[in-house]
């Protein structure tokens, strides 16, 4: 019998390697390589069983299994890592002279040895060292001050284009570098997002990378859409590394890792210089952003040579793209109707060339931002498209401001007379503005605009993924009254459908039936698809994975929902306000009825967890662990590891050395157990 458990165990252990060679593999297909090779269903599959034989045998899960990317409690706070090799920055070159000089310069201190270049683009997003040991992802940093840098591990590690294994361990312990990104549609998504949540918008992909890295709870950066392009091996333990930049950059990617496909070598600084004005024209055609090229001495021995000055390599160089400006006339700011009522307002300007593109519009974000630039209709204005997707307003040109200009106000240009305030420029309906919010809302859940767009949103891909169905179709369904609410979509019928100009019949059914492919969403799309104001998808996910069903989150009260890490007052007023309103709750109902049931969270991933609930503060020094790993240990369980004692600690784990902790923990009557008693807790759990 025993035997038999054994074999058992033993059998299950190779499924479960095999599984997650299996799904590391499939993941490398289509984050790293973009070239998938099985269905998104088939993956899911894949997962589910992993995580089924995980939850059965708790035991067996390890920190780099891909069911535990986005796993643990939040973080209360980052801790330090020292760069054992210090995270250099870059001299820049604004012009053709500059990079010259620098190329002379090294020429010369070179001597005899020849040398040729690299060129990679520099990728406007955050540096991040991803240290490797025995082929295992075991910590993450940024940059910081070069020296120290914050641990971000739990964030990086839902980034899925970064590999939790790698296949070779001949070196014992490395260090992969390179930049963590958003890409401009992931950028513009996120702040559409934000700004429906009245969150405050980030200015450019870069913060919005920073800003998602420096969460502390990891389910809030997976829901970001962070990726990563290696550009360099750092620190290296265990064996010789290739001799030039290029053969390591070769061997990452051989190890798996994402690197920047446009990389190239360049055997001259003339081939240098056709690198840079190839992308300096075609850099608004990539995905992301870039701010100029580095141009990295390609052999190592020639770069140790140089070394470096203060903390910038002499080997290595940013040669920059200047920034794109244009200046336009603002002709005129309109306001658009969001959503959930957001009255926005947006520059409508003498269109203009700007980095290859005619900008015709230009969003203004609020009031507050207006007149803080001091933006006015009729003002010159300045459009910078530099590290910045959309362009952006910079401000106006005040000598050429006509005299009779007058500061901007959204309360005036909304004023109707006839109403006697500011009205809806949509519906008509009196505006209102929150106390201690930035923007002016249109009350009228019925207005048109909102409507049409609560249809929009609710197809939309982040949430139900109607496909078929956006702006045009969402206006064209409400105005013909065949939809008035998000519900109505699932009472559509062909004849229905049959009677909008352009409908075809094929469309038609293709339409229909996306409608009926939608009825069992994962839990949180829906949520989302709500459109809750301020329920972006990130708060949605949140709600999903603490309430588990529509249900429970329709009569959560406003206690519960604000007790979550990231759900603020405001938000759970706003959740709670809109499951109490009647017209709500019959849409909700009027959808159910039409057999739309989400996939609720079950518990699979819960049983994983024995330590779930459980807080641990660890102190002194253990034997068998690192504090970091004992951490890593209690969160991988489920358990949360905090740095400091309050009433809410479940155990303090005392190891050799335990200072003011332990009087601490006695004061407040926590228990104690040491080294001994935590390996016996983790077996008793496991
Ligand atoms: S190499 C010693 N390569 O630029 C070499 N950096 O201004 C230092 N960056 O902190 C870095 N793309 O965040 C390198 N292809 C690339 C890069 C790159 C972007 C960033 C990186 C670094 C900053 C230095």
């Amino acid at each position: 019998m025993l035997y038999l458990t054994r074999m058992n165990r033993d059998s299950v252990r190779a499924e479960i390697e095999r599984l997650k060679a299996e799904i590391n593999h499939h993941n490398y297909l289509y984050h790293v390589q973009d070239n998938p090779e099985i269905s998104d269903a088939e993956y899911d599959r894949l997962m589910q069983r992993l995580l089924k034989l995980e939850s059965d045998y708790p035991d067996m899960v390890t920190s780099d299994s891909p069911t535990q990317r986005v796993g643990g409690e939040p973080l209360t706070s980052f801790s330090t890592i020292k760069h054992p090799v210090p995270m250099l920055s870059l001299a820049n070159a604004f012009i053709e002279r500059e990079l010259d000089d620098w190329y002379n310069r090294i020429k010369k201190l070179a001597g005899n040895a020849g040398f040729d270049f690299v060129c990679e683009l520099k990728m406007d997003g955050i540096a991040v060292a991803l240290t490797y040991e025995n082929g295992r992802f075991v910590t993450g940093a940024t940059r910081g001050n070069g020296i120290y840098g914050e641990n971000i591990t739990h964030n990086l590690r839902t980034i899925h284009s970064i590999p939790m294994t790698v296949p070779s361990k001949e070196f014992a312990r490395f260090e992969a570098r390179g930049e963590v990104y958003i890409t401009k549609t992931g950028f513009v998504k996120l702040n559409a997002s934000r700004s429906q949540q009245g969150l405050p918008l980030f200015a450019n992909p870069r913060n919005a990378a920073a800003g998602s890295l420096r969460q502390l709870d990891p389910r809030l950066t997976a829901s970001r859409p962070l990726d990563i392009y290696v550009y360099m091996l750092g620190y290296l333990e265990g064996s010789n590394a290739p001799g030039t930049h290029w053969e390591r950059l070769e061997h990452l990617k051989s190890l798996g890792f994402k690197l920047n496909p446009y990389n190239r070598c360049a055997s001259n600084i003339d081939e240098v210089k056709s690198f840079y004005s190839y992308f300096l024209k075609e850099r608004h055609n990539l995905p992301y952003e870039v701010d100029g090229i580095v141009v990295k001495v390609n052999q190592i021995d020639v770069q140790q040579a140089l070394g470096n000055v203060g903390r910038e390599p002499r080997w290595a160089i940013a040669y920059k793209f200047p920034a794109v400006q244009a200046t336009t006339l603002l002709k005129e700011i309109k306001i658009s109707v969001g959503r959930t009522g957001t009255l926005n307002p947006f520059a409508v300007l003498e269109p203009v060339q700007i980095g290859g593109v005619t900008v015709k519009q230009a969003t203004l974000h609020n009031e507050d931002d207006i007149a803080r630039k001091d933006i006015r209709e009729g003002d010159t204005v300045i459009l910078q498209r530099a590290g910045d997707v959309i362009p952006q307003i910079v401000g106006p040109v005040l000598s050429k401001r006509p005299h009779d200009s007058r500061p901007f106000k959204l309360s005036e240009k909304l004023f109707s007379p006839q109403a006697g305030v500011p009205v809806c420029p949509e519906c008509g309906s009196a505006v209102f503005k929150p106390t201690g919010e930035v923007m002016y809302y249109c009350p009228d859940a019925a207005c048109p605009a909102q409507a049409e767009q609560r249809i929009e949103h609710f197809a939309s891909r982040n949430a139900m993924d109607i496909r078929g169905i956006g702006e045009q179709l969402s206006i064209a369904l409400f105005r013909q009254g065949l939809v008035n609410d998000f519900a109505d979509l699932y009472y559509l019928t062909k004849d229905d459908l049959l009677t909008l100009e352009n409908m075809g019949d094929k469309s038609a059914d293709n339409l229909l039936k996306s409608i009926a492919g939608s009825r069992q969403p994962a839990l949180e799309r829906l949520i989302y698809a709500l459109g809750i104001k301020h329920v972006g998808i990130e708060t949605a996910s949140l709600l999903a994975a603490r309430f588990k069903s529509l249900k429970k989150i329709m009569t959560a009260t406003r206690e519960e929902l604000a007790s979550l890490a990231g759900i603020g007052p405001k938000i759970a007023e706003s959740i709670v306000a809109f499951f109490q309103n009647n017209a709500n709750c019959q849409i909700i109902t009027k959808m159910q009825k039409a057999g739309v049931a989400p996939v609720e969270i079950n518990e699979v991933n819960d049983k994983s967890r024995p330590l779930s609930g459980l807080e641990f503060v660890i102190t002194g020094r253990l034997k068998n662990y690192t504090r970091e790993e004992a951490e890593e240990i209690v969160r991988s369980l489920g358990g949360s590891a905090k740095s400091d004692i309050t009433r809410k600690t479940s155990y303090l784990v005392t190891g050799e050395g335990a200072g003011s902790k332990l009087d601490k923990a006695r004061q407040l009557g926590i228990e104690q157990i040491d080294e001994q008693g935590f390996l016996d807790l983790l077996k008793n759990q496991t």
